[in-house]
Formats: structure tokens, C-alpha cells, sequence
């Protein structure tokens, strides 16, 4: 922030202005300061702006102030490292805000020798005094919820008061788990590869204006809305095929659980969000899943039933589109998928393995063997599109160290024609990958601390890939570890 003076403006006026260079906007704050001023702040931050001639545009425009909120996500089938890379940039922000998913997801942080897994909770947690929210799109299991804490706490991390719940975030009950698996168990071989968590049928009812949120476990009839809510889901049950589920165990284990839940801070998160923006609070959304998860631009089916793309910040925090600022978008420097579904450039051999084996891609929240494949162009200018990405996060370029040779898939080819869009149903249609070699560097990247410093090959094939997205690639993850990241 620099503190600049206008001419015109009273002495009892200070303009204080913030210059985002790589967007060349200007956005401003006016603070009033000494005896004279008349106006009360709020006033001020309500209308606060800039009047800026820009060029070739007459008359002078007023520019509205207000901070935006970045937002990181993955642009693949989930397990980019969005935890790696939130964690990394937490250090900049106030605010680090889950806006979907639920606990599907396994975000992974590496620091200090220790590895952590989080779930539910934001992957700002271990940056002190950093503020997390659980934004109203996000389903949440008290019971993996509190289990996440138990550990926060064993590793002697404060979340008290920074630990921040929407009251609208959506609840999920034991019998949503349990629909989940007697879901997956009818759909027998064309099953969707769920963690089984129970978040499909939790965002069914949500839709379906059956759901409970976390505010309501506050109601005086909250046990009466629960037994009905159960009451309905046994009788769904009935439709689908017998799996066994122990529900007494899960039901004490899920009410002893909400003792925790109610320890912490409920927020009516739009207006938390709102107005942190207006005070000029830096914050960060958190994606969980990918792009191609998306439960309308994914693999649909095979996806998970939020919008994971940056849409979602909007309806999952309450903010508007125009506050959104940078979109990091985080893509591996090869490409998993974990579960069921299309994965053109699925490599189903050796080469795969070595990837599963280098990468060591077994899936943080179930264990599953990830399967493996090159990076996939096409599929990445898809969700660059759909996402509005500004700049690009690759990670793991380590693990190609070991390749001579690796490869990029430029475009598809189906029925014989070439092409770099996707097609409506991936599901049902035969793609061949285009395939684009490129030398391997076949050496450690440990030592590297900038992108200078990389292998000739490996800034041919980062240089390549740039000009292919059209996005910038501003930063390179070389180890799991917070410290292996090279920022350009
Ligand atoms: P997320 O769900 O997107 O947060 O990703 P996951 O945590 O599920 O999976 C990413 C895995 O890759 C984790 O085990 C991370 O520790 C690890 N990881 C993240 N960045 C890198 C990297 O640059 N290199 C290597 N080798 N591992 C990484
Ligand atoms: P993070 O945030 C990878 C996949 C599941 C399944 C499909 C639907 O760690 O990147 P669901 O449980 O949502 O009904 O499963 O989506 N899936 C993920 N894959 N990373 C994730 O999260 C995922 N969350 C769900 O494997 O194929
Ligand atoms: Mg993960």
C-alpha cells in the first residue's frame, strides 16, 4: 500500500492506494484523519474509490474500491497439491476459506519432517494467526471434523477463534454415508469410485431442500429434524441393495461429535467474507477436487456432485463474481485420476507405474492406487476456460526426473479428425491422444531454487507448455515439502 496524495482533495483526506501491476488496476481506500473530518469511515470505505482518467476515455471514471479474493484450484481430477501450495501462500493472506467439497478431500502438507492430511479444514491452519473459514458450499461430517481437530490439537496447533464455520454449510448425517455406499453398490460395475463419504447424497438433499445445516443443530428441535431427515434415508435404502452398516455406533459417535462442532465460532460467512473484502482483508479460496470433478463441466458422471471451478467461490462463499481476483490454477506436471471414468491419456503400463511409483500416487483420503497418465493439453485449455485461470502452479516436475523421454497430449484425435477441444461425453467415445515428446533432464531438481537454475529440458518443456495454455506459469513445485517451490 502506498500512501499518495490527489490534488483537489482536503488535507483531511488520505488516500491510501494499492497498485495491483499485473492486472494495471488501481483500486483505493480513503481514511480520514485530524479533527476536521465530518464524514464518519464507513461513509468513506462505502464509497471509497479512485477517479482515474484512463486513457482515451473521457470523462474521468470512478473506480470502487474494494479488495478481491484470490482463489486456488485444480484443474485436473483433484490431487494437484492445492494443500501444498495454500499453505505456501497462506503467509500473504488473512483469510483462507474452503468454499466446496467436503471430506473427500485430502489436502497434504509437508513441513518441519512432519506430513499432515486435512479434510474439512482449510490448508491455512498452521500459519498463526491466519483466519479459516468453512464457506456455506462446503457438506461436513462432524465426525471426520472432529477426528481432524483431535489431531490439530496433538500437533499442537491453536485453531480456537480461527477456526471459523458457515452457519449454512450443509451437514453430513451417517445415513448419507450409508446411502452412498448402497448407491455405489447398485450401480455395480459403472460405479463412480466415491471416497464413500457420503457427499453425494448430502448435496442431493441440499437440492433437494431436504438437508440440515450447521446452524440448525443449534434449534431446540434440531434431534426431531434429524429423525426425519433419517427417517426418509432408511426408507430410500429399501430401493437399493443390502450394505452392511453399523447405524447405533455411527449415530453416538455423530451426536458426541457436535459437541466439538458447537465449540467453535458459527458465521453467517456472507457477510464475514463481505466485509473483510470491504476492510481491505487479503483472502484466499480454497478448491477442493478439480476441474474436471465438476458436476457440470467434468466427467459427468464420473464427477463429484459440487462445482469445484471458480464459479463455486461465489456460490459457495457468498461474494460476487466481479470481487474475484488471481485464479491459480494448480495442474501436475503429468496427470492422475483417482476412481472411475474417462482419462484420455491414461498410460495403463509400465510407464504409468513408474509415474504411480515416482509420484507416489496413492490417494491421501482412501489409499487408492491413482492411475497415471501424461499431461493432457486439451483437457487444460477446457478448464483454463471455464475457470478464468490467470496464471498456472505446475507441481511434481520432480517426478519426471527419472524419464529420458516424456510426453504431452497436444490434441485429440476422434474418428480420425484432430482436435483441442473436448468432446460432450467423454464418457462414450474413443480418443487417441496426440502425443508431443520432449527430452527428459534425467537429473535431481533439489538444488534448484529459481527457474534459471532448472535443466535446459525441463524450462523447454515448462516454455512449451506456456505457449501452448497461453497462461503464465508462475510457479514450479519440485518436492512436497513447503520450501521446494520455485516462484517466478
Ligand atoms: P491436493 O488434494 O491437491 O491437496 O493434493 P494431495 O495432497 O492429495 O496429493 C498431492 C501429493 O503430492 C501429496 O502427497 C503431496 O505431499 C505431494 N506433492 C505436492 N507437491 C509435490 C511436488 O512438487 N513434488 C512431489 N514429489 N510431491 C508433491
Ligand atoms: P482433493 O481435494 C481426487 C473423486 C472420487 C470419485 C469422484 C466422486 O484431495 O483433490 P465423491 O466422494 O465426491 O462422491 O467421489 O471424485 N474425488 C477425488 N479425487 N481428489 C479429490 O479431492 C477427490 N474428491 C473426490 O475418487 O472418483
Ligand atoms: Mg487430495
Amino acid at each position: 500500500m502506498f500512501p499518495v496524495s490527489i490534488s483537489g482533495l482536503k488535507d483531511s483526506v488520505k488516500v491510501l492506494s494499492v497498485f495491483t501491476l499485473h492486472e494495471a488496476k488501481v483500486t483505493s481506500k480513503i481514511e480520514t484523519s485530524g479533527a476536521q473530518a465530518q464524514i464518519e469511515p464507513k461513509f468513506f470505505l462505502t464509497f471509497a474509490g479512485v477517479f482515474w482518467r484512463l486513457p482515451n476515455r473521457n470523462p474521468t471514471r470512478f473506480i470502487p474500491i474494494m479488495q478481491k479474493i484470490d482463489v486456488i484450484l485444480g484443474l485436473q481430477w483433484g490431487d494437484e497439491g492445492k494443500g501444498k501450495i495454500v499453505d505456501y501462500l497462506a503467509n500473504d493472506y488473512d483469510i483462507v476459506a474452503r468454499f466446496q467439497g467436503g471430506p473427500n478431500a485430502g489436502h497434504t502438507l509437508k513441513f518441519g519432517g512432519k506430513k499432515y492430511v486435512l479434510h474439512t479444514v482449510p490448508s491455512g491452519i498452521f500459519r498463526e494467526n491466519l483466519i479459516n473459514l468453512i464457506g456455506n458450499g462446503v457438506v461436513l461430517d462432524p465426525v471426520v471434523f472432529e477426528r481432524e481437530l483431535r489431531g490439530l490439537e496433538q500437533s499442537g496447533v491453536a485453531f480456537h477463534k480461527r477456526l471459523l464455520v458457515s452457519r449454512k454449510a450443509h451437514l453430513i448425517l451417517p445415513t448419507h454415508r450409508w446411502l452412498d455406499a448402497a448407491s455405489e453398490a447398485h450401480k455395480g460395475k459403472s460405479k463412480i469410485g466415491s471416497t464413500l463419504k457420503g457427499i453425494g447424497p448430502t448435496y442431493m438433499d441440499k437440492t433437494g431442500r431436504n438437508g440440515l445445516r450447521v446452524g440448525d443443530i443449534q434449534a431446540a428441535n434440531f434431534r426431531e429434524q434429524y429423525e426425519a431427515l433419517k427417517t426418509k434415508h432408511l426408507e430410500l435404502l429399501k430401493i437399493y441393495p443390502e450394505v452392511s452398516f453399523d447405524l447405533a455406533g455411527a449415530e453416538a459417535a455423530w451426536f458426541s461429535s457436535l459437541d466439538t462442532l458447537r465449540s467453535l465460532p458459527f458465521v453467517d460467512s456472507e457477510y464475514y467474507i463481505n466485509d473483510a473484502l470491504a476492510d481491505g482483508k487479503r483472502i484466499l479460496a480454497e478448491g477442493a477436487q478439480g476441474a474436471m470433478l465438476d458436476i457440470d463441466f467434468g466427467t459427468y458422471p464420473f464427477v463429484t456432485s459440487s462445482n469445484t471451478i471458480t464459479a463455486g467461490v461465489c456460490t459457495g462463499l457468498g461474494v460476487a463474481p466481479q470481487r474475484i481476483g488471481r485464479v491459480i490454477g494448480i495442474t501436475k506436471a503429468y496427470c492422475t485420476r483417482v476412481g472411475g471414468g474417462p482419462f484420455p491419456t491414461e498410460l495403463d503400463n509400465e510407464i504409468g507405474e513408474r509415474l504411480r511409483q515416482e509420484g507416489q500416487e496413492f490417494g491421501s483420503t482412501t489409499g487408492r492406487p491413482r492411475r497415471c497418465g501424461w499431461i493432457d493439453l486439451p483437457q487444460l485449455l477446457y478448464t483454463i476456460l471455464i475457470n478464468g485461470v490467470t496464471e498456472i502452479c505446475m507441481t511434481k516436475i520432480d517426478v519426471l526426473n527419472v524419464f529420458d523421454e516424456i510426453a504431452a497430449a497436444t490434441h485429440y484425435r476422434i474418428d480420425g479428425q484432430q482436435q483441442h477441444t473436448l468432446p460432450y461425453d467423454l464418457c462414450n467415445v474413443e480418443i487417441e491422444p496426440v502425443l508431443r515428446s520432449y527430452l527428459g533432464w534425467q537429473c535431481s531438481l533439489d538444488a534448484v531454487r529459481s527457474f534459471d537454475e532448472l535443466p535446459d529440458a525441463a524450462r523447454n518443456f515448462l516454455t512449451d507448455l506456456e505457449i501452448y495454455l497461453g497462461v503464465p506459469v508462475k510457479m514450479i513445485s519440485t518436492g512436497p515439502e513447503r520450501e521446494k517451490l520455485i516462484v517466478r
